[in-house]
């Protein structure tokens, strides 16, 4: 099995997640970045990044893109916002072509969302097999060694 790992995090929450699953799957990983980010912290981050949703913005990655041909699992990851995933995924899920493939999804938020993020993933990957989904509440406020242990439940779970 070759699995990826993608993900975006504006403050550490999500990256906190993707970096133990690709040290559990010792699999590749990246870590979209956008040309502009939007300010962390503060209260600005919930205007700049709600209109972001609300305008489905698609910024442009730094990242080089992966050949997606070379995984048959990728794991994704995306901060709650507005109860949706953020653009820096949009412009990933628009630049690659992710069909046939089997998808993790996890998400970290601030108390909810995760469901409907869920299902809007779901309905822009409609053409792959979600193994399974996860979601966290600020995971960088937990002890890493409690996500660490509910990650590897779920990874004996799903693969
Ligand atoms: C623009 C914006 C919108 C957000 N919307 C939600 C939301 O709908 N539901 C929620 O529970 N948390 C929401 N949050 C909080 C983040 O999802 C949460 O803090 C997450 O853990 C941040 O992940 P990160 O540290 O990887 O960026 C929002 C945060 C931002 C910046």
């Amino acid at each position: 099995m070759n699995t990826l790992v993608v993900f975006y995090s504006l403050e550490g929450n999500t990256k906190i997640v993707a970096d133990i699953l690709a040290e559990e799957l010792d699999s590749d990983c990246i870590e979209l970045k956008p040309d502009k980010e939007i300010p962390k912290g503060g209260f600005t981050k919930f205007f700049w990044g709600g209109k972001s949703i609300l305008f489905h913005e698609k910024p442009n990655l730094l990242n080089d893109l992966p050949d997606i041909d070379e995984y048959d699992t990728i794991f994704i990851g995306t901060p709650i916002w507005a109860s949706s995933y953020t653009p820096p995924i949009a412009s990933f899920l628009e630049k690659v072509s992710i069909k046939g493939k089997k998808l993790a999804l996890f998400a970290c938020h601030a108390g909810g969302g995760a469901e409907k993020c869920f299902e809007k993933l779901k309905s822009a990957l409609s053409d792959n097999t979600i193994i399974g989904t996860i979601s966290f509440t600020d995971p960088a406020k937990e002890e890493k060694e409690k996500i660490k242990a509910q990650l590897k439940h779920w990874l004996h779970e799903i693969t």
